[in-house]
């Protein structure tokens, strides 16, 4: 017979004596906030009037959202989203972003196209679409570059599709890939411009909701990019770039985390002599951007 103390009681040493909580695990912080939340919630009940089969339907899409792996995702676009408004006087960095579900880790560590700071992202010979290169500088809210900070970026193709998933023919990583700043922080990355795409396999029900909040079923442009740097409090920061102008953007976005902060204005470059010196023979034209990236470090 084992003498082992069991790590979970499965029932009270005194069943009657009166129940106190410990003091020692007690979160004031915690009850207050769930308290809030729990008036909040109910306010609305009570305001809208809420009915059985309206909070069945919010059951349903919880269930689907679960089914899917969802929730996580979800919460993090809705929630995240308040966090930076709630601190949007005092934060003058980049925003950052939520991962997304199309993240696939293990992208190829890029070798210098050009100067050691000028990388491309993988992609096919003649890559549909335009080309777009990307320069900025990663720098610390008091303008001190992150030294080789590393860069995961990941993106869709023109047909709107990433790469990883077995949903087309690209190659494994086509459009992803890491690379490391130069000693100020600086980058430049050759890729093609990305397009709003809609997450493939979303079901009806949340397709559903997207139509009765009059979403799009489109996602604006976007280059997800993640940064790594041992001065950052994670040592990991995530952002997303969009375009300026894109239809998506805004009310019309139905993950609802396009921010007008993160919008780029692409500059058009048609001069064939440029084209040749960038390696883009076989394209009418290019688009750059700067995306410069500053974040919080850790203290
Ligand atoms: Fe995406």
């Amino acid at each position: 017979m084992s003498t082992v103390e069991p790590a979970f009681k499965f029932r009270p040493d005194d069943p009657d004596a009166p129940f106190v909580p410990d003091p020692a695990l007690l979160s004031p912080r915690l009850i207050e906030i769930k308290q809030a939340l729990v008036d909040a919630v109910s306010a609305v009940f009570e305001e809208k009037k809420i009915t059985y089969a309206e909070y069945e339907k919010f059951r349903q899409v919880l269930q689907t959202l679960q089914e899917i792996k969802g929730v996580h995702g979800w919460f993090d676009i809705w929630l995240a989203k308040m966090v930076d408004e709630t601190y949007e006087d005092e934060w003058v960095g980049t925003s950052s972003q939520p991962e997304g579900p199309l993240y696939f880790p293990g992208a190829p560590s890029l070798t210098p196209v050009g100067p050691d700071y000028s990388y491309a992202l993988p992609q096919r010979e003649g890559e549909p679409g335009t080309p777009l290169i990307i320069s900025g500088q990663v720098r610390s809210l008091d303008g001190t570059p992150l030294a080789n900070a590393e860069f995961d970026v990941w993106q869709c193709a023109d047909t709107g599709i990433y790469s990883n998933f077995g949903m087309d023919d690209q190659p494994e990583f086509n459009l992803r890939g890491k690379f490391r700043c130069d000693s100020d922080g600086r980058y430049e990355l050759r890729t093609i411009k990305p397009v709003p795409y809609m997450t493939p396999g979303i079901p009806q029900i949340l397709v559903d909701i997207w139509n009765g909040l009059g979403k799009a079923h489109f996602r604006p442009a976007h280059v997800h990019m993640k940064v790594r740097h041992d001065d950052l409090p994670s040592g990991e920061y995530m952002t997303q770039m969009y375009f300026a102008g894109d239809p998506y953007l805004g009310d019309n976005d139905p993950g609802e985390n396009s921010l007008s902060s993160l919008e780029v204005s692409p500059e058009k470059h048609t001069d064939p002599a440029e084209l040749t010196a960038r390696g883009l023979e076989g394209y009418s034209s290019f688009l750059t951007v700067t995306f410069d990236i500053v974040v919080a470090t850790a203290p």
